[in-house]
């Protein structure tokens, strides 16, 4: 199989990742911060040796300002619903991923939270546009760094500038980031950054975070046994005990370390060349097949590709990949159904391909030559 959807989750992971997980599972299997036997203390160690290995990959000065979440989703829900107060206002670009969108909308309805979207006005650029839609009551502006459907990235300093201008809190979604491109959050006026661990921090699913700066008043979403203070009813809101409640996933955030471990051995900006001339490879030869359509004019600066067939849907498109060649992509509006709103396909979704570290030139040479015979097949 050649597995080109690497946006969605990365596959495979480097070697370690898995053989951490087994380690987790096989040598040490007890619950952390629970009890204080050699077992719960290994475990415990563990999680914490992954979060000093995130905090050095992204420039963050105190590791209990990293929290562990299930995914970047989970992350997202605690980094909105934990600053956004009744009445508040919050600002979101058109390209946000559900993820973003829906926490968001359900605010809106619920407590009665006001939302400006932005659409990208190229006379003004991001960081103008925001500062224009700031109100009295903005509390909040989210956005992402990069696109999981157009591969573009956004001006996340420039825009996090007007956040601090104004006194607004700056939330960064780094879905399609967080290990591909630097990012050393406490050099950038950034307040909160949510991350998946299973896409290019090669962790396994489960896995995910969130970075808040030590002023961000963040309340925890969710209440429960954080293994401290059990004498008292009212939740801690100590970091990171107090926004981690209920027994964590060992197995993943340990694998999680393997993974990041491998990109501060192999170097980020190592992995982001191979990915983007796999990119090059891949847009150009989808610039030859006539029928291709491209949805931006220049090769993203993500290695993410979306673009329809003229004479047969996505869908089809990617189940004949599937199915015949042995290709996995995804097609369809990748849970980011404002941003196909934006590229005007949201009544036909688009197939996405993207490529990832472990891919080859040989993959993206095959891909090409399969989209050239599914556009001949249905000419
Ligand atoms: C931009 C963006 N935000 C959020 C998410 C949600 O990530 P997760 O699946 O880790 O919750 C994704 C997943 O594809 C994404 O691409």
């Amino acid at each position: 199989m050649i597995y080109l959807d690497n946006a969605a989750s990365t596959w495979p992971k480097p070697k370690g990742v898995a053989d951490a997980v087994k380690q987790a599972i096989e040598e040490y299997g007890a619950n952390p911060g629970r009890g204080n036997h050699q077992l719960a203390r290994r475990a415990n160690q563990a999680i914490a040796h992954t979060r000093q290995l995130l905090t050095q990959l992204l420039g963050i000065k105190d590791p209990s300002n990293l929290l562990f979440f299930a995914n970047t989703t989970q992350a997202l829900n605690q980094a909105i619903k934990g600053l956004v107060r009744p009445g508040d206002h919050v600002i979101l670009t058109g390209w946000e991923h559900n993820a973003v969108a829906r926490p968001v909308a359900f605010l809106q309805q619920k407590e009665k939270v006001q939302v400006t979207y932005l659409s990208y006005d190229a006379k003004l650029g991001w960081a103008k546009q925001v500062e224009q839609s700031i109100q009295e009551n903005t509390r909040l502006i989210v956005t992402i760094h990069g696109s999981n459907v157009s591969g573009e990235i956004l001006p996340i300093e420039e825009i996090g500038e007007v956040a601090r201008k104004h006194g607004v809190f700056y939330l960064v979604d780094a879905a399609q980031t967080a290990g591909l491109v630097p990012i050393h959050v406490e050099q950038l006026p950034i307040d909160l950054l949510a991350f998946p661990g299973h896409k290019s921090l090669f962790g396994p699913q489960g896995t995910g975070g969130l970075y808040v700066h030590e002023s961000v008043p963040l309340e925890p979403m969710i209440q429960g046994g954080t293994g401290s203070r059990s004498e008292e009813l009212q939740q801690p809101v100590e970091r990171p005990t107090g926004f981690e409640s209920g027994t964590p996933n060992t197995p993943g955030i340990a694998g999680l370390g393997a993974g990041v471990q491998f990109i501060l051995e192999t170097g980020i900006e190592k992995i982001y060349e191979h990915e983007m001339k796999l990119l090059y490879r891949l847009w150009e030869g989808l610039s030859n097949i006539r029928e291709v359509q491209l949805y931006t004019l220049e090769p993203p600066e993500l290695p993410i590709v979306s673009f329809n067939l003229s004479n047969v849907s996505g869908t089809e498109v990617a189940m004949i990949l599937d199915q015949h060649y042995q290709i996995a992509v995804r097609a369809g509006l990748h849970c980011a159904f404002l941003a196909h709103q934006q590229m005007k396909t949201e009544q036909i979704g688009a197939v996405r391909v993207s490529p990832g570290y472990f891919n080859t030139e040989t993959d993206i040479d095959q891909f090409i030559q399969a989209i050239r015979e599914i556009s001949q097949a249905f000419a």
